[in-house]
């Protein structure tokens, strides 16, 4: 039996437009999924009580069982895609290793701190501890950038191709992280004092990615938006490397603006961004996929945390703390 750990993350900067190729900046923040793995005989066993899926444990024999449990059907798909292509990364990363994995069984048991679709990286998180303690369990230790690699190829497959490698390069390198298409880095970050306001729901980011692919067809201009918030991010890392915090939440406020531009904010989001701004914020934006969810604030968790939980928009708010080690293997 093997658990696996990996943190959520919140993008400073640059989602949606990273899908285009722009740089990104998402930071991993002190939430996780832990990732429990365990060999049985055959088939495959995932219970995955707080997934945000109102508790569900399924038992099914692979890719073609459908199991029959009470929760909206793409929330089901996906989580168990995700739980499927980890276990297949794991077994051909094992059998390339010269490990026969192909018809090991296994009992996968997730247990997430992060709400599913929330902008907060939960799938990728996900994926990472699962793919980790899967290889583990099969006698294979991955480095770190096969690890991402192999997390991003399952996001990939299961977001149909509109997933960037920002959330899973994240959940496996920890702190605050650069990336531009294939090039993905670590970067050195002040510990900067965010706060995240959630509103308990949830986007659907494919939805949303193809949102915006789409408005972006119809008006050629939406190309100089995407391309704008690339400039910002461009920005925001010399921000960063300075410890600027005042040009930060600038930069954060701009980025809201071109995310609510591209049609991907919601009347709760721009609820919970003024209430920050309000209580003091340096600056504030949803973070991810956007459409419901949360948002991150910069700035005096002691002021934003209270404002944030009395906004109404709000069911949730927490000073998330920046998470430096990313994947980690739990003790047992
Ligand atoms: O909502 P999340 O945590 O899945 O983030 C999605 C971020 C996007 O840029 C919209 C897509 C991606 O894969 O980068």
């Amino acid at each position: 039996m093997v658990t696996s750990s990996a943190p959520g993350k919140v993008f400073l900067f640059g989602e949606h437009a990273v899908v285009y190729g722009e740089p990104a900046v998402p930071c991993a923040i002190g939430l996780r999924a832990r990732v429990t793995v365990t060999r049985r005989e055959e088939g495959l066993r995932v219970r995955a009580g707080d997934l945000s899926l109102d508790g569900f444990a399924v038992e099914y024999d692979g890719d073609t069982s459908t199991p029959e449990v009470d929760v909206p059907e793409n929330l089901l798909d996906a989580a168990m895609g995700y739980i499927n292509e980890a276990v297949a990364q794991a077994r051909t990363a094992a059998s390339e290793r010269g490990i026969d994995a192909g018809e090991t069984g296994f009992e996968v048991v997730v247990d997430s701190d992060i709400p599913l679709g929330a902008g907060l990286g939960s799938s990728a998180a996900v994926v990472v501890a699962a793919i980790d303690a899967a290889t583990r369990e099969l006698g294979v230790e991955l480095p770190r950038e096969e690890l991402a690699d192999r997390a991003y190829q399952v996001e990939h497959a299961v977001q149909d191709g509109g997933a960037s490698r920002a959330d899973t390069f994240c959940a496996t390198m920890g702190g605050a992280v650069r990336i531009e298409g294939e090039d993905c880095r670590t970067l050195d970050t002040p510990d900067l004092p965010l706060v995240v306001g959630y509103d308990g729901g949830a986007g659907d980011t494919g939805e949303l990615v193809a949102q915006v692919r789409a408005l972006r067809e119809s008006h050629g201009f939406v190309a100089d938006t995407v391309s704008t918030v690339g400039d910002l991010v461009r920005r925001g890392e010399t921000a960063l490397a300075a410890d600027d915090r005042e040009t930060l939440g600038e930069l954060m406020n701009v980025n809201h603006g071109l995310l609510s531009a591209l049609g991907v904010s919601a009347r709760s989001l721009d609820a919970m961004v003024w209430a920050a701004r309000e209580a003091g914020a340096r600056g504030a934006k949803l973070t991810g996929a956007g459409g419901g969810g949360c948002i991150v604030a910069l700035g005096d968790p002691d002021e934003l945390e209270p404002a944030l939980s009395y906004a109404p928009a709000c069911e949730d708010a927490f000073h998330a703390e920046l998470d430096t080690g990313g994947l980690r293997q739990e003790e047992l």
